[in-house]
C-alpha cells in the first residue's frame, strides 16, 4: 500500500524529497501540484506530503525527515549510512544546516539570479544586496569546509544533500569559473556530494558555467525619443508641472489599428476549448487572417548550451515576460524537445502584421532566437503550428523526431 504522496515540481525544493524517495525506494507517490493539493495546502507551498491518517506536512525540513525516519526506520539504525548523525550532538547540528540553508542559501541565491534570468523585475540594488549577503553565508560554509571534509562529522549526512541540492542554482546561474577558484573548499565538496547516486539519480549533472548570468537591460531607445518630441507639443507659455509625466509611448505596432479579430478572444478561446477538436479549426477560420497577421517559426539559436529541460523552459518563462509589452499585439506557443542535456526550444508565434521585429524587439534576448516567416497556406506550416497548439506530436528537427518534453503559451 502506498505510504503516501509527495506534492513536488520542479522547483529546486523539490530534489531532496525525490531524491530520499528514490534512493530508498519508498512507495510514496509523486503528484505534481494539483485542484487537490491546493484545497489541502492553501499556502501552496512545495513540497508537502499526505501520509497515512490524514497526516498532512508542509515545509521541505519537516517533509525530508519525515520520509527519512518514519518510513525508511531502518535508515537511521544502519550503521553505515548515518544519514542522520551518530548522536544527538549531530542530529542537532544537521537540522542547523538544513535550516540554515533554506532561509538563507536558497533564498539569497533566489534573490541573486531571479532578475536577472527575468523571473521577477530588476532591481540593481536588490541584486547586489542579494550577491554581499551570499558571500557572507558563503563564507560560512567555505570555512567549515575548508577544515572538514563534509559539513557535519567525517560522513556524508543528509546535511551534504539537503544542502547541495540548494546550492544548484548557484552553480546554474552566478558561480563561474572565478567563483569557483575563489571557493575551493565548497567546490570540491559539492561536485562530490551532486556526484553520488543518491542526488545524481534526481539531478542528472549540473554543468557549471564559465561566467556568471548578466543582466540585459531593455532597449529604452525608443522610449527616450519619444518623450521630447511629446513634450514639444505643449504650448510654451504654459506653466511646467514637473510632476506631469511625459505621455506614455505608444507600441508601434497601435499604429496598425485593431484587428477583425482580438487576439484576446482567440488566447481565452484557445484555453477554454479542445485544441484539436476545436481551437485549431477556430484558428485557421476565425483568427488568421494573413493580411493583418503574420506566422512565425521561432527557433533558439544556442540549443547547445542547453542543460536540464526544465531550465530550458524557465528560459521561455523569462523571454516570455520580457515580451509582455507586446502581449497585445502576439500570441504564441513555444516548446522544449528532447531530454535533459540534449534538447532545443522551438515554437510558433502569430504577430500582429507582417514584421516580427516591432513585436520582439521589446525583448532585450530577442537576438538569441531566430525568426522564419511560416506561409498559413503551405500544408507542412501548417502542421508545425498545430503541433505547436496541441503539443501532442514529436517535433521534427532536421529529419529527426524529438518529444516534447515541456512548454509554455504566451497568452
Ligand atoms: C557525538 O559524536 C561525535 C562524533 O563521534 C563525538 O565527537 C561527540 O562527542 C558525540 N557527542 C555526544 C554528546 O556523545
Ligand atoms: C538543422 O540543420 C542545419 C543545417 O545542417 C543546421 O544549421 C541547424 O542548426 C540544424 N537545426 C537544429 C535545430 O539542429
Amino acid at each position: 500500500m502506498s505510504q503516501g504522496t509527495l506534492y513536488a515540481d520542479e522547483k529546486i525544493r523539490g530534489v531532496l524529497p525525490k531524491a530520499i524517495i528514490k534512493a530508498y525506494n519508498l512507495d510514496v507517490k509523486v503528484a505534481a501540484p494539483d485542484a487537490a493539493f491546493e484545497k489541502t495546502f492553501p499556502l501552496k507551498k512545495i513540497p508537502a506530503f499526505v501520509g497515512p491518517k490524514g497526516l498532512k506536512l508542509t515545509e521541505i525540513i519537516a517533509v525530508s525527515l519525515y520520509l527519512c525516519t518514519n518510513i525508511q526506520v531502518l535508515n537511521i539504525a544502519d550503521p553505515e549510512t548515518k544519514l542522520l548523525g551518530k548522536n544527538a550532538t549531530q542530529y542537532a547540528e544537521i537540522l542547523r544546516w538544513l535550516s540554515l540553508s533554506n532561509s538563507e542559501i536558497l533564498p539569497t541565491i533566489a534573490g541573486a539570479f531571479g532578475p536577472i534570468i527575468g523571473r521577477v523585475p530588476y532591481n540593481k540594488k536588490q541584486v547586489d544586496e542579494a550577491n554581499a549577503y551570499l558571500e557572507k553565508v558563503n563564507a560560512v560554509v567555505e570555512a567549515r569546509l575548508a577544515e572538514f571534509t563534509y559539513l557535519v562529522g567525517e560522513r556524508i549526512t543528509l546535511a551534504d544533500y539537503f544542502v547541495a541540492a540548494q546550492y544548484v542554482r548557484g552553480f546554474n546561474y552566478l558561480f563561474g569559473a572565478q567563483w569557483r577558484k575563489q571557493h575551493p573548499a565548497i567546490t570540491r565538496w559539492f561536485k562530490t556530494i551532486i556526484a553520488q547516486p543518491f542526488l545524481k539519480d534526481v539531478l542528472g549533472d549540473v554543468e557549471f558555467i564559465e561566467k556568471p548570468v548578466e543582466y540585459t537591460p531593455p532597449k529604452k531607445e525608443k522610449k527616450a525619443a519619444a518623450a521630447p518630441a511629446a513634450k514639444k507639443e505643449k504650448p510654451a507659455a504654459a506653466p511646467a508641472e514637473p510632476a506631469q509625466q511625459a505621455p506614455k509611448p505608444k507600441h508601434p505596432l497601435e499604429a496598425l489599428g485593431k484587428p477583425a479579430f482580438a487576439v484576446d478572444e482567440w488566447k481565452r478561446f484557445y484555453s477554454n476549448e479542445e485544441t484539436r477538436e476545436t481551437a485549431i479549426p477556430f484558428f485557421w477560420d476565425k483568427v488568421y487572417n494573413p493580411e493583418e497577421w503574420s506566422l512565425w517559426k521561432v527557433d533558439y539559436k544556442y540549443n547547445d548550451e542547453l542543460t536540464l529541460t526544465f531550465m530550458s523552459n524557465n528560459l521561455v518563462g523569462g523571454f516570455f515576460a520580457r515580451l509582455s509589452a507586446s502581449t497585445k499585439y502576439m500570441f504564441g506557443c513555444m516548446v522544449v524537445y528532447g531530454e535533459n542535456n540534449d534538447n532545443g526550444i522551438t515554437g510558433f508565434f502569430l504577430v500582429r502584421g507582417q514584421e516580427h521585429e516591432p513585436a520582439f524587439d521589446v525583448a532585450p534576448d530577442w537576438e538569441s532566437y531566430s525568426f522564419t516567416k511560416l506561409d498559413g497556406s503551405n500544408e507542412e506550416d501548417k502542421k508545425f503550428v498545430n503541433n505547436m497548439l496541441a503539443w501532442d506530436e514529436p517535433v521534427d528537427v532536421n529529419g529527426t523526431k524529438r518529444e516534447i518534453a515541456d512548454g509554455k503559451v504566451f497568452k
